[in-house]
C-alpha cells in the first residue's frame, strides 16, 4: 500500500509528476479528472485545523469523492479503542484517509493496519502536504511551465524560530530531498533534534543542514525565508518561555533585507503578527504566503490522485 507521510514517500519522478499535475489541476480547477469518483475519503483530526481541513474536504469533492470529516473525540478512538482495529474498520468502509494528529507513531500505525492509502496531515514530527504546497509555490516562480524540480537545486532556505519544530523537520527533509541548502536559526534547546537526523539516516539522504543560534547568518544571501509559530499545537503549556526566547528570531524588514533582493518570505499559517514575523513582512510584496495557503488546495488534489493512480496499478 503506498502512503504519503513524508516527503520521501514519493520518489523524485513521482514527486515532479505530481507537482506537474497540481499545475494543471490549478489551471482548470472545476474541469479536471475525477479519479476519486465514488469514493469516500475520511479526514480524521486530533488537532485543530483551517487549511488542511477546508483544502482537503474541498479537495476530495472536485476530485469526484465524498469527504467525510471526523474528530478523534466524537469518534471511539476518544473511548479507547485501538488505532489497529480503528484503522482496520475503517478500511471496511473508506477508500482513503487523512490523519492530523500528534504522536507521529500514530498515523505511522495507521498506515499499518489500515488497507486504504493514508496521508499525513500533520504530526508533531512533520507535515509533508504543507511541504509539496510549499515547492509547489516556489516552483510556480522558478519554473512555471515546466515545473522543474531539479531548479530548486542549491536554492538557499533560511529556517527561523522553532527549529525543532514539524515544519522545520519537514523542510530538512525536503531540502535534502530537492537538493536546496537549509539554514536554520533558533534559541539553544530548539535546534534541530536527533529524530530528524534519524530520518534523513533513513533515508540514505545526507545531513547537510546548518543550525545555528545567529538570524543574520540564517538569512544572508536566502532565496527564501521561512517561519512558523512559536507555539505548536501541543506546546501551549511552554508558550511564554518560547515567545521569551524566540524574541530575537521574529522576521523583521532588517532580516528579510539579508536575505536575496528577490528573496520570498514564506509561512505555512496561521500567522502570529508581531511575534515570528513583524506585519511588514506578512504584508510585503515579498510574501506569498496566500499562494501557499491555496496551493495546498491543488498541490493536495494531485497527491490523492496520485495515490489513487498508484493504489490502481497495484
Ligand atoms: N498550515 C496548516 O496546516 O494550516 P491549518 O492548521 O489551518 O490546517
Ligand atoms: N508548527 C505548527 C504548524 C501549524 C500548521 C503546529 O504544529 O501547530
Amino acid at each position: 500500500m503506498h502512503h504519503f507521510l513524508k516527503e520521501t514517500d514519493f520518489s523524485l519522478e513521482q514527486a515532479q509528476q505530481v507537482f506537474a499535475l497540481a499545475r494543471e489541476f490549478k489551471a482548470n480547477r472545476l474541469n479536471g479528472p475525477q479519479p476519486l469518483n465514488m469514493q469516500s475519503w475520511g479526514l480524521l483530526f486530533y488537532k485543530s485545523s483551517t487549511r488542511t481541513r477546508i483544502s482537503f474536504e474541498v479537495g476530495v469533492n472536485e476530485l469526484g469523492g465524498f469527504p467525510l470529516v471526523l474528530n478523534s473525540q466524537t469518534t471511539q478512538i476518544g473511548r479507547g479503542e485501538t488505532i489497529e482495529d480503528t484503522a482496520k474498520v475503517m478500511s471496511r468502509y473508506l477508500h482513503g484517509l487523512v490523519i492530523r494528529t500528534y504522536a507521529h507513531d500514530i498515523v505511522e500505525a495507521f498506515a499499518e493496519h489500515a488497507d486504504m492509502p493514508v496521508i499525513n496531515g500533520l504530526t508533531d514530527f512533520n507535515h509533508p502536504c504543507q511541504l509539496y504546497s510549499d515547492i509547489f509555490t516556489l516552483l510556480e516562480r522558478y519554473s512555471p511551465e515546466a515545473m522543474d524540480i531539479a531548479k530548486l537545486r542549491s536554492k538557499k532556505v533560511a529556517f527561523l524560530g522553532d527549529t525543532a519544530c514539524n515544519m522545520a523537520n519537514s523542510w530538512i527533509h525536503a531540502a535534502a530531498m530537492f537538493g536546496m541548502e537549509i539554514a536554520l536559526a533558533g534559541p539553544e534547546g530548539f535546534a534541530p533534534t536527533s529524530a530528524i537526523d534519524e530520518a534523513l539516516q533513513a533515508d540514505d539522504l545526507p545531513k547537510n543542514y546548518h543550525a545555528t543560534t545567529d538570524p543574520h547568518k540564517a538569512c544572508q544571501n536566502a532565496d527564501v525565508i521561512y517561519t512558523d509559530v512559536w507555539v505548536s499545537m501541543g506546546d501551549e503549556a511552554e508558550a511564554a518561555e518560547r515567545r521569551r526566547v524566540m524574541a530575537p528570531y521574529q522576521v523583521t524588514p532588517e532580516l528579510l533585507a539579508l536575505a536575496k533582493p528577490n528573496a520570498y518570505f514564506m509561512h505555512c499559517l496561521p500567522a502570529h503578527a508581531g511575534e515570528e514575523v513583524s506585519q511588514a513582512v506578512l504584508d510585503s510584496p515579498q510574501s506569498i504566503i496566500f499562494d501557499e495557503a491555496e496551493n495546498r488546495l491543488h498541490t493536495q488534489k494531485a497527491i490523492l490522485a496520485k495515490l489513487v493512480e498508484l493504489h490502481r496499478e497495484k
